[in-house]
């Protein structure tokens, strides 16, 4: 071997020595961001078991017997279970008796004022029930 071709070799190995530690790091640093790719690429970006944050739950409509119906009738269900029916004054009646049953508590001496709020804002007659829209529809 000629002594130029020896420094050559001697070169290039020194060479390769400097640079594979830095291969090395970039070899590293390249596995340690894997995990986070590993992620499922298409993960849904909602979680479809939840409301959307900021889905403003329905409220009673406004009226006199308004507060007796939040404080008798909100304990156990929303208000949509409540506005969704289109009920007869006796089918009310009997809803009251049902509930209060259950444990729904108005005061004995409200119980005409309620009914006449519940057969006036969801009897045969009131608008269709339009349900609270908790995620984007389509999805
Ligand atoms: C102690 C708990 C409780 C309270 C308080 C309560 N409810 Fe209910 N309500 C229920 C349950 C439980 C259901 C679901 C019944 C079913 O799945 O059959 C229900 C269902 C209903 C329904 C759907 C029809 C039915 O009979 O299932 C209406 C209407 C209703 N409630 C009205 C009211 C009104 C009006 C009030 C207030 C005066 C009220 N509820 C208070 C427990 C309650």
């Amino acid at each position: 071997m000629r002594r130029g071709t020896a420094l050559s070799v001697v070169a290039l190995t020194l060479a390769a020595l400097l640079v594979s530690p830095t291969d090395a790091s970039a070899r590293r640093a390249r596995k340690k961001k894997s995990p986070a790719r590993s992620r499922p690429a298409a993960a849904p970006s909602f979680d479809p078991r939840l409301p959307i944050l900021g889905t403003k739950l329905a409220e009673f409509p406004p009226g006199p017997a308004k507060a007796v119906a939040d404080q008798a009738c909100l304990a156990c269900h929303s208000v949509d279970i409540v506005a969704q029916q289109r009920l007869t004054e006796k089918q009310w009646g009997a809803e009251l008796t049902k509930m209060a049953g259950w444990g729904a508590d108005f005061p004995a001496d409200r119980r005409e004022e309620l009914l006449g709020y519940l057969v006036k804002n969801f009897g045969p007659d009131a608008a269709p029930w339009e349900p609270v829209v908790t995620r984007p529809t389509g999805r």
